[in-house]
């Protein structure tokens, strides 16, 4: 299979998860894309969508899926996204697509996390794919410092802001051995939101797409 063709079928796959009559979360990227396309072929089956960025939230309306504020929802029971990278601990680095606070927020009220991928995303050690970190404006500099204090390479994200506003610092060369422990210490840098690891709260299933089918990995 291809990587598009994996895509769509861990697209498929993950309409198994769907919880019929409540609310799920919904990621970014062009996986949940395929995933959103899939979904909205039941769309009857579930009461509506929390979206982790307005480009879902967009494309859930353009097939007529009620989109709802996370504030007025109380249970997410499904969370379904794509990820960069994902080792076999279900660690995760998101934030490709710069949607990783909203991301993270949702991952945190959900029950499930279903994380789904083609196998290129699944990796040993996270860190080839550069570590995203959302940053408020004015800290940008002084946050680029602090990391490269803590041995990372930092690159400004060119002529892009988040849906918040705010700036993303893309992290290169890092070889995370310790993913819970790095995104803590980020998260400690004063003027970082968010940073794209998903370790404390990581995928409870990956749906990975490969030559042979789709695997279904859990922890
Ligand atoms: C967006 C994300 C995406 O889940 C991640 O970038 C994977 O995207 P794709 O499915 O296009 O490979 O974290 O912020």
């Amino acid at each position: 299979m291809t990587q598009d063709e994996q895509k769509r079928a861990v697209a498929q796959a993950a309409l198994q998860y769907v919880p019929v009559g409540e609310i799920i979360g919904i990621g970014t990227g062009s996986t949940t894309n395929l995933f959103i396309d899939e979904l909205a072929k039941i769309k009857h089956k579930i009461e509506g969508a929390v979206a982790s960025s307005e480009a879902t939230a967009n494309r859930l309306k353009q097939h007529g899926i009620e989109v709802l504020s996370l504030n007025s929802v109380a249970d997410i029971p499904v969370y379904i996204d794509g990820a960069d990278e994902i080792t076999r601990n279900m660690h995760m680095i998101k934030g490709g697509g710069g949607a990783l606070t909203r991301e993270k927020i949702i991952a945190a009220v959900a029950r499930k996390f279903i994380c789904i991928a083609d196998q290129s995303k699944l990796v040993k050690v996270l860190g080839k794919f550069p570590l995203p970190v959302e940053v408020i404006p004015m800290a940008r500099s002084y946050v680029a410092r602090e990391i490269a204090l803590l041995g990372g390479q930092p690159a400004w994200r060119q002529d892009f802001t988040t849906d918040n506003g705010n700036v993303i610092l893309d992290i290169h060369n890092l070889d995370i051995m310790n993913p819970v422990e790095l995104e803590t210490r980020l998260n400690q840098i004063t003027g970082v939101v968010t940073n794209g690891l998903f370790a404390r709260r990581g995928a409870d299933v990956l749906l990975m797409g490969t030559d042979q089918g789709v695997e279904t990995i859990t922890i």
